[in-house]
């Protein structure tokens, strides 16, 4: 009857038991997404936990993620109204906005504009690709002096400049050098925003922490001036590219933002700030993830001497040794693919995405989730499903190659580490490119 199918329908979300005041929080540890996994063996994919005065939904495994980000792409395309969030790129970012009207054509003009660099136009798209392809040398050419100065060194100053200069020469079209005081001093801000940005949530669930001395306010205080200075930086930048702007030449991607969203339709309601939050939330989202990926490929292929030798073979094979390796070859190179797929689906090293919120009441797997609930998705816990991968936890390339060494597309489209949906990163051809090119740069000087 109608009755019992409400009933089952409204069932209550299965969970942890959760202590007063701090819910859950002391449980989650140093890896949360390891915590949830485990959770949801004994409480099934979809389950409620509670972080300070916030009921929150956490998804994991492939069935349930996929549900809900692609059947149900707009009901999880919300962002929580947390207090942290309001103080990224100026409160104008269109990572940390809630779905409108208004961040469904913010989103659309951002896509654009990086689409122009990825794919659409062959000149903005050969430019950036000489960006990267020159900064890859240059990596190179560093990691192999230091490692013939001593018998190991740690790469990871270098591979941030990289990142950092990458993505400052897309947004910027300048290239810094690695010793130049403002960009040191951005690489400082952006180093402390990984250490206090754990800080941030804890407020953004518990907000009465913010009245009363305590260690975490002041770190939420630290995070809430990086963001300012962080923002001061891009700001500049993007004010002086439009005192100089030439509606005929795009220079880079601050000029191609600031060609659709300064001169959007004001019924958008997209004003000028939002192109400075879009330019700081392009830097932003861009720095610390390629780095991070940069850093996993070297150690990975530093733990696995076989892999590197497979792939420097094919490189040879495919480049040979009298020209430097471009992104064309990537056709003839199925393991660089399927070593980079495996790099992301083993570390998973952005294990759960920003987190979501829902837009209107939604069932998942016959668990009913009320309109603005908080929604926290496990990315890692897709990657090692063991119902999709066979020995999720063995690091091997060659799961996405076929019989004829060809790259299995199916296999490729099922890690998860861009998210799904309408909140996917937009930024995904882009993050391709600034890790193919390393990537092949460092194998191919060996
Ligand atoms: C959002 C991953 C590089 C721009 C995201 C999200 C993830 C992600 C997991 C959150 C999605 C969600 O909340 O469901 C990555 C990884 C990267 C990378 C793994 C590198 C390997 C980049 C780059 C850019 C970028 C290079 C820009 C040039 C963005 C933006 C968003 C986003 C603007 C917010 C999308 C929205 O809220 O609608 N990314 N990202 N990302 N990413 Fe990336």
């Amino acid at each position: 009857c109608l009755w019992v199918r409400n009933l089952r329908l409204k069932k209550r979300l299965p969970g942890p038991f959760a202590w007063p005041v701090v819910g859950n929080a002391m449980q989650l540890g140093q890896m949360p997404h390891i915590t949830f996994s485990n959770l949801a063996k004994k409480y099934g994919n979809v389950y409620q936990i509670r972080l300070g005065c916030n009921n929150i939904v956490v998804l994991n495994g492939e069935t349930a993620i996929r549900e809900a980000l692609i059947q149900h792409s707009k009901e999880f395309a919300g962002r929580p109204d947390f207090v942290s969030f309001q103080l990224v790129s100026g409160g104008n970012s269109l990572t940390f906005t809630n779905y409108s009207k208004q961040w469904r054509t913010h989103r659309k003009l951002a896509q654009s504009s990086l689409r122009a660099f990825s794919s659409a136009n062959s000149q903005t798209k050969n430019a950036f690709e000489q960006h990267v392809a020159a900064e890859a040398t240059e990596l190179t050419e560093v990691c192999l002096k230091l490692s013939t100065e001593s018998e190991f060194f740690n790469p990871s100053h270098e591979l941030t400049v990289a990142a950092a200069n990458v993505i400052c020469a897309l947004c910027f079209g300048k290239r810094y050098g690695h010793d130049d005081i403002e960009f040191r001093t951005l690489l400082g801000r952006v180093d402390k925003f990984g250490e206090t940005v754990g800080a941030g949530s804890l407020v953004d669930v518990m907000p009465w922490l913010q009245k009363f001395p305590n260690p975490v306010r002041s770190v939420y205080q630290n995070f809430k001036n990086i963001n300012k200075e962080f923002f001061c930086f891009v700001q500049d930048k993007v004010v002086e590219h439009r005192r100089t702007f030439d509606p005929n030449v795009t220079r880079d991607m601050s000029d191609a933002i600031i060609g659709v969203i300064d001169k959007a339709n004001h019924d958008t309601g997209l004003t000028e700030a939002h192109t400075e939050g879009t330019v700081g939330d392009l830097i932003g989202a861009g720095l610390d993830t390629v780095s991070t990926c940069l850093h996993w490929m070297l150690l990975l292929l530093a733990k696995y001497p076989e892999v590197q030798t497979r792939l420097q073979e094919q490189i040879d094979k495919v480049v040979g040794r009298d020209r430097l390796p471009n992104m064309e070859d990537k056709e003839g190179l199925a393991y660089l693919d399927a070593f980079i797929y495996e790099t992301m689906r083993y570390t998973s090293f952005v294990p759960l995405t920003i987190p979501h919120s829902t837009t209107s009441d939604v069932t998942i797997e016959g668990l009913h989730i009320p309109k603005d609930t908080v929604v926290f998705i496990n990315q890692w816990s897709v990657n090692h499903d063991t119902l999709k991968w066979k020995d999720p936890h063995i690091f091997n390339p060659s799961r996405f190659l076929d019989e004829n060494g060809a790259l299995d597309k199916d296999l490729t489209n099922s890690v998860m580490i861009f998210s799904a949906g309408k909140r996917r990163c937009i930024g995904d051809q882009i993050a391709k490119v600034e890790t193919v090119v390393p990537l092949q740069s460092l194998s191919h000087s060996q």
